[in-house]
């Protein structure tokens, strides 16, 4: 059975009426899982998602939310929707490098997390702009970065309605498939929307689009895979190693160019660790590679055997 035909069976699966106790699961029992059991995973992730609820009620009660509270949540609204859009996005390299096949049943969860959060990102928007639709519909249309985002929200909609088990039934294993690939073009548009509306310092931003680069990258490798274990680990180094260097040299590019200085000068200084606080996103991406990269090793070791875990390219 190719890698394909196993994670449509999987999606499938997955997607088979859960039952509780004989009866059908409830669809907003987001706790329990596809065989209506109580999930400790699943409940993990589900407080996860409730992690930027519980900050943003304790930072207002010890710092506030100064001059504009409103546009201070609805930044807070926006980054969290990309986080975990991302986090969606790293199940699947995590769930393969780690052999933790039942991260699988929680990506849903976090996908449709991170659409709730943009959805009360636009709100939000549109109550700062008084609830004038016709001034939020023109700004949609005339500034960029809120047409992209828009782009993004409705591609994050289409992936949400279509995330019920009903719909995964109805499309059809591979269709739902094919449909959810475009969480990479929605996951490109959210950092391009979160590029164009950071003012000051990009590192954020740049570490995020760095970790897509290298998710993208892995994607790739397993695709054009020719055997149908997992790459091995000096691949996933190899990739770790040339993201953290384009992250570098993107970077100096960057900065050499809105400030007019020499890209080599702004390099120079990504080996200044006197303040770790301006520590590059090269260095934090190459860290986060060599973590996996770790765990590869590790799971390899001591987890369930290559052949033990499912091989899907979902
Ligand atoms: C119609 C759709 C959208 C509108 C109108 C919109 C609007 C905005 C606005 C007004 C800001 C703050 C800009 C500023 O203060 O200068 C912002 C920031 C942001 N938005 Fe959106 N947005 C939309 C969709 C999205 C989507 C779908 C995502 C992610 C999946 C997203 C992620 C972000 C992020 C990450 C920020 C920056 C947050 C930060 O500063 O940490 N936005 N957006």
């Amino acid at each position: 059975m190719s890698d394909a035909t196993t994670s449509i069976g999987a999606a499938a699966q997955n997607a088979a009426p859960p039952r509780v106790k004989g009866r059908l699961k409830a669809p907003w029992q987001v706790w329990r899982d596809a065989g209506g059991r109580v999930s400790a995973l699943r409940i993990v992730a589900l407080l996860f998602l409730i992690v930027p609820v519980v900050v943003a009620i304790y930072d207002f009660y010890t710092e506030g939310y100064g001059a504009r509270p409103l546009n201070n949540v609805i930044h807070r609204t926006g980054y969290w929707a990309l986080i975990f859009l991302m986090v969606s996005l790293a199940i699947t390299p995590l769930r393969r490098i780690g052999r933790f096949a039942k991260l699988l049943d929680v990506r849903r969860m976090i996908g449709v997390g991170a659409f709730v959060y943009a959805a009360v990102h636009i709100a939000l928007y549109v109550a700062d702009q008084m609830f004038d639709l016709w001034k939020v519909a023109s700004e949609i249309v005339l500034r960029l970065y809120l047409t992209i985002g828009f782009v993004a929200l409705l591609g994050l909609t289409a992936l949400a309605v279509t995330s019920t088990d009903r719909m995964v039934r109805r499309l059809g294993g591979q269709n739902w498939q094919r449909l959810h690939n475009i969480a990479y073009a929605i996951g490109l548009l959210a950092l391009i929307h979160f590029f164009q509306q950071t003012k000051a310092d990009v590192a954020l931003p740049t570490f995020v689009a760095a970790l897509f680069g290298w998710m993208l990258g892995y994607r790739l490798l397993i695709r054009f895979k020719k055997t149908r274990g997992e790459p091995p680990a000096w691949k996933l180094l190899a990739l770790t190693v040339a993201i953290a260097a384009l992250t570098f040299i993107v970077e100096a590019i960057g900065i050499s160019f809105v400030f007019n200085v020499s890209p080599l000068r702004v390099l120079g200084t990504a080996l200044d660790f006197d303040d770790l606080s301006m520590i590059r996103p090269g260095w934090l991406v190459l860290g986060a590679g060599l973590i996996v990269v770790v765990l590869d090793l590790v799971r390899q070791r001591f987890g369930p055997r290559r052949g033990g875990a499912p091989a899907t390219r979902a």
